[in-house]
């Protein structure tokens, strides 16, 4: 018979090398950190896949530490870099690092039990609730996101119209979601992914880049009077696009009236909450919410993956996912014992680790820190658009609101050939490393949009990127 207990095999055979090794990925880890200044994206090399082909025939882990040097570190996607401004993403901390050495080693499941990480993750769920200005009794978990915060927060609202709906399903009502027209492509997919569909979700006219809230009552109205059932408002605090924020105080009266859940999405903006005026104001009225989805790994700064679902009610949260069969049954004392256990929650029973990473950002750099560094890239923002300004062909698409500034390069040419450069600007200064721009599309124009949730970004670092910008047009002014 083959032994297959001699051991040894899934654990560092001489542990005097695995801690000279892990010593040098530290080392590695620290430099990266240290000199993501100057480490910018970069494309990956063609062999890319051929270099992570999986042999799993057992190597030397000295061998391993020097090939995630080599092939990882370097071709990272750009994010930790100080003129990274695409998409919506956070610059990462060096808190992450600590956290996430503790938490490989403790491997801890946080679905539930007695263990300190679930006391933590319940420290970090009433310090966001604190801020979000929920009251006491609310509810809260970690996710990987604001996309899975989406799904349990309208799971949880449309609960509260069907009662059996955890047994029976949806049967055919026809349940009815408003949001703004520019609400995020999460809230759609999580009407898709619930059965719900999503051309049961009406996007409301905006005015002022808000939710018309008298439209918003008077579609609510119509829907209710041709046997609809509306159950749901999504809020948007801080939209993708341009960064607007809704009314919220002004959501939260209809939601009232109209008995709608309000949620809101605070994927980024929630955190305007802790930021300095005027940007705070932007949020007033969130802690009116039923329910709120924001994220972490975005202008919080910590890393991937990091969201939060916050809930008004705690228990309109578990009646909508609480479920524990005869095998993770609770204790009164014993590692089953604690509460809570947060497979009650959400959809996962296995969970790693989040809070670990933002207990560690918070107490080591403390929130006045990240309240700077929020209000400061809302500064940085406009700054950029008084770059903007000087330059004689550029123009905004939209006055910048919080964080994100949207502009052409060159106002001067037609719609197509301005989103035909814009685009060819975005990757050609991606490709240089001089600075990551991403686009979107205002008035039927792809234009450069900036989305600065990043703690690394500097003055000077707007100025060189909009030089480059007007370097780009001109060139290509130049050319045709
Ligand atoms: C406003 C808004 N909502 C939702 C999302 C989706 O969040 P996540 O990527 O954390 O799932 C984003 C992502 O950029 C966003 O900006």
């Amino acid at each position: 018979m083959i032994d297959h207990f001699k051991g040894g095999g899934l654990d560092p055979e001489d542990a005097e090398v695995f801690r000279m090794q892990a010593h040098k990925m530290l080392d590695a880890c620290l430099d990266q950190l240290e000199k993501a200044a100057d480490r910018p994206w970069q494309a990956p090399p063609e062999d890319i896949d051929q270099r992570f082909d999986i042999q799993a025939n057992g190597r030397d882990v000295g061998d391993i530490v020097s090939q995630i040097q080599m092939d990882v570190l370097p071709y990272h996607g750009g994010n930790t870099h100080g003129r990274f401004w695409g998409w919506v993403q956070g610059s990462g901390l060096g808190s992450d690092l600590i956290a996430a050495m503790a938490s490989s080693v403790v491997n801890a499941n946080l679905g539930g039990r007695n263990h300190a990480a679930n006391h933590m993750e319940r420290a970090v769920v009433d310090w966001t609730r604190r801020k979000m200005g929920f009251p006491e009794g609310a509810s809260g978990l970690l996710v990987a996101g604001t996309s899975q915060a989406t799904v349990i927060s309208f799971q949880a609202a449309r609960l509260r119209v069907l009662k059996d709906l955890r047994a029976q399903g949806q049967g055919d009502v026809r349940l009815i979601a408003y949001a703004g027209a520019g609400v995020h492509n999460a809230t759609r997919k999580a009407l898709e992914l619930l059965g719900i569909g999503a051309d049961n979700l009406r996007l409301v006219p905006l005015k002022d880049h808000k939710i018309d809230a008298q439209i918003l009552a008077q579609m609510v109205q119509a829907d209710r009077a041709n046997g609809a059932v509306p159950f749901l408002l999504v809020g948007t605090a801080g939209s993708v696009d341009i960064g607007a924020f809704d009314d919220l105080n002004a959501l939260a009266d209809v939601a009232a009236t109209e008995r709608l859940w309000l949620h809101v999405d605070g994927a980024f903006g929630a955190w305007t909450r802790i930021a300095d005026a005027p940007y705070r104001a932007l949020t007033d009225g969130i802690e009116r919410a039923d329910s709120i989805a924001l994220d972490f790994h975005k202008w919080m700064y910590v890393g991937y993956d990091c969201g939060m679902v916050l809930m008004r009610d705690e228990l309109e949260h578990r009646a909508a996912f609480a479920a524990r069969p005869a095998y993770l049954q609770g204790a009164d004392r014993g590692l089953a014992g604690g509460e809570p256990w947060y497979t009650d929650y959400g959809i996962d029973l296995s969970r790693g680790n989040r809070a670990l990473k933002v207990w560690c950002a918070l107490e080591i750099y403390g929130e006045t820190a990240f309240s700077d560094a929020i209000t400061g890239n809302c500064q940085l923002a406009s700054m950029m658009a008084g770059e903007v300004a000087k330059q004689p062909m550029m123009a905004l698409g939209v006055d910048v609101i919080s964080n994100i500034c949207v502009f052409t390069a060159r106002a001067d040419l037609p719609a197509d050939i301005q989103s035909a450069l814009n685009k060819g600007i975005a990757q050609n200064l991606q490709e240089s490393g001089e600075a990551v721009f991403s686009t979107t599309d205002i008035d039927g124009i792809t234009m450069l949009r900036a989305a600065i949730t990043n703690h690394r970004t500097r003055p000077d670092d707007i100025i060189e990127a909009v030089k480059a910008v007007a370097r780009e047009a001109n060139d290509v002014g130049e050319n045709s």
